[in-house]
């Protein structure tokens, strides 16, 4: 059965761009941001997003567009060992996209109750209290938050009809879902210019804190995020790179994706922290004193900002059909690498009976999130999956790349595909740079997190977390040693055109 293929170059980057600029540029990082300092994160950031993160972009691409297979399949041809690399990265794509459209979900509501602008006197009130209806810690469930739950169903179905029929519906998705939110992003922007106190917040976030950069917790942070934004080290751009033709350009591509993907970021930032700084104008504190950092940020910051503006109603609206349409292309596209994998072991099997699959799985995941205590569980396991999973597959796919397949011989093809050429820098990126700052970090982040409890969480909800780091990299392990024949097995003898 012939794989199905993007219906230009163009729709190709309209979707990588979707997948990178997600919840993760408006909502994710300029949490991270506040949580670390301001200025003191976006330099280790922007290090890691030039250094690292974008050399594994292309490096991602160039394994996809050359192997033309999904994740496993396609790090398995480049050597048996690493099959479980991908394993890992295709269960963690799917853990992520679990709770990423739980937070969708909130955009719904918020969406849904925009007109009457609710939480115009008490945003952090609302988002806590009413919407989220939190319980008192982790331990206490509280039951589920029928609301929420209600519009995950509708967001898995969203994201259901657009991957339904593969590339193909993507690509159709793409063209709208990704104009549309830089759009309304520069009407907010735009308006943020005009808050008194907007230059204090862009103060603190552009003010480097040398003391907190001496923090090894927040290079990791940085690290992971700018992995997660550019959607790499979960094997998404792999993915999507295999539904390329294998002579397309790789280059261009890489570069637009990562600057479009910088820009939001930066953008979103600059948003967010002028806000800050009109919150600490009219309330007369300082900036830091109003900055509520965590996941809440943008649910607690945005909508405040969005009650200042002359027709708030039609503004939220804006703003949370903006924060959906960021968030479905991102989604969709960490359901992809399940998928493909799947398509690979199974080739005979309808795409669309896969993909029904795999949202119905990902949507009961979810439910945890929709519990009372959802917004702790979400935390704990975003930090675990995003930190030390996007480290053991960024760091195998490296090693595979730079050194088991040779950077040399894949940089030769990436040229020899592509317009613009990528120099040695490459191939120290892939081979030295990655792979030692990762295991830096990995021996770091490890020994801080089993000193001192994450964000001091229970011992017995941070089991969760650990679970979600142990178990797919059990299930890499015992591919490597064998299981995978089991998988295997089932799939006809490959039909295999890739070029060696
Ligand atoms: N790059 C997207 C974002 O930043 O929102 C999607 C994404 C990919 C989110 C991988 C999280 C992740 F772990």
């Amino acid at each position: 059965m012939a794989r199905q293929q993007w219906s230009s170059k163009t729709v190709f980057v309209l979707a990588a761009v979707g997948s990178a600029v997600g919840l993760g540029n408006v909502w994710r990082f300029p949490y991270l941001a506040g949580r670390y300092g301001g200025g003191a994160f976006l330099i280790p950031y922007l290090l890691a997003f030039v250094l690292m993160a974008t050399p594994l972009l292309i490096l991602e691409l160039a394994i996809g567009q050359r192997m033309q297979r999904g994740p496993i399949k396609s790090l398995r041809q480049m050597h048996p060992a690493f099959g479980g690399i991908g394993l890992i990265a295709v269960i963690s794509a799917f853990l992520v996209v679990a709770y990423y459209a739980v937070v969708m979900a909130w955009c719904l509501i918020y969406l849904i109750r925009s007109l009457g602008v609710a939480w115009a006197d008490d945003p952090q009130g609302y988002f806590f209290g009413q919407v989220l209806q939190i319980s008192d810690g982790v331990g206490q469930w509280g039951g589920f938050n029928l609301p929420i739950l209600a519009a995950l169903v509708a967001v898995w179905l969203a994201i259901y009809f657009c991957i339904w029929q593969g590339p193909k519906s993507v690509g159709k998705v793409v063209l709208y879902t990704v104009p549309l939110p830089v759009v309304v992003m520069a009407v907010l922007f735009l308006r943020s210019l005009t808050l008194p106190g907007f230059w204090q917040g862009w103060r603190l976030y552009l003010t480097p804190v040398w003391s907190a950069m001496l923090s090894p917790e927040v290079w990791t942070a940085a690290a992971a995020q700018a992995f997660l934004t550019l959607s790499v080290a979960f094997a998404i751009m792999l993915t999507y790179a295999s539904y390329k033709q294998p002579n397309e350009d790789i280059v261009k591509s890489s570069w637009t994706t990562a600057i479009a993907d910088l820009a939001i970021s930066l953008f979103a930032g600059f948003v967010v922290f002028a806000v800050l700084g009109y919150m600490a104008w009219t309330t007369s504190s300082t900036v830091e004193e109003v900055t509520t950092s965590g996941p809440g940020l943008a649910f607690v910051v945005f909508p405040q900002a969005l009650s200042l503006m002359p027709l708030p109603g039609l503004f939220s609206a804006l703003f949370f059909f903006m924060l959906l349409t960021l968030g479905i292309d991102s989604a969709f596209s960490l359901v992809e690498p399940a998928i493909a994998a799947w398509l690979d072991l199974k080739p005979g099997t309808k795409g669309t009976h896969i993909a029904g699959w795999a949202c119905l799985a990902a949507f009961a995941v979810g439910t945890l999130y929709t519990t009372r205590a959802g917004l702790y569980f979400l935390d704990i396991v975003d930090h675990f999956v995003t930190t030390y999973n996007a480290i053991v597959v960024a760091l195998g796919m490296a090693i595979l790349g730079g050194w088991v397949f040779g950077a040399e011989a894949l940089r030769r093809y990436v040229n020899e595909v592509s317009d613009w050429q990528v120099g040695r820098w490459w191939n120290i990126s892939i081979k030295w740079v990655v792979p030692i700052v990762l295991a830096i970090l990995l021996a770091t982040q490890l020994s801080t997190d089993l000193r001192t409890p994450y964000e001091g969480y229970p011992a017995w909800a941070l089991a969760i977390g650990w679970a979600t780091v142990l178990v797919p990299l059990g299930l890499g392990l015992w591919m490597v040693r064998g299981g995978q024949e089991v998988l295997l097995e089932a799939a006809p003898p490959e039909q295999d055109g890739t070029p060696q």
